[in-house]
């Protein structure tokens, strides 16, 4: 099915200046950008975006390092985009991200991994809602 998701260079990946081959891989591959933004995150949408791992005991250092400097967030839209684009992505897991993926290409480590990508539907409908506003969604 056609879907959308919502991907983000996180503040390493802004940083490596690595957005445009990011941006580059997803339109190779046939996807569709509907909406980007460079922006830093208010804290208050870090925490709401990590709801999730708010009982981990990372989650102060998670919101910390995804406010620590701007991000870029984008819409991508395109058959099995939510599923395909984790592929791309690689693992969470360094030891587990295999090269010729985003994170196997460029990153070591799991908290400083360059790239988020909505996880399900659910997810997705609900980051892009956060970030973009429910007319993207
Ligand atoms: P992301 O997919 O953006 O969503 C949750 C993030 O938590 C994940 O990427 C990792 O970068 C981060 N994360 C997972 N495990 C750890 C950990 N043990 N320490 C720090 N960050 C982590």
């Amino acid at each position: 099915a056609i879907e959308k998701t919502f991907l983000m260079v996180k503040p390493d990946g802004v940083e490596r200046q690595v957005v445009g081959d990011i941006v580059d891989r997803f339109e190779r591959r046939g996807f569709i950008m509907k909406g980007a933004k460079l922006m830093v995150i208010p804290k208050e949408l870090a925490e709401k975006h990590y709801a999730e791992h708010a009982e981990r005991p990372f989650f102060g250092e998670l919101v910390d390092f995804i406010t620590s400097g701007p991000v870029f967030a984008m819409v991508w839209e395109g058959e099995n985009v939510i599923k395909l684009a984790r592929t791309m992505m690689g693992a969470t897991k360094p030891e587990e991200s295999n090269p010729g993926t985003i994170r196997g290409d460029y990153a070591t480590t799991v908290s400083h991994n360059i790239i988020h990508g909505s996880d399900s539907l659910a997810s997705a409908e609900r980051e892009i809602g956060l970030f973009f506003g429910e007319d993207l969604v």
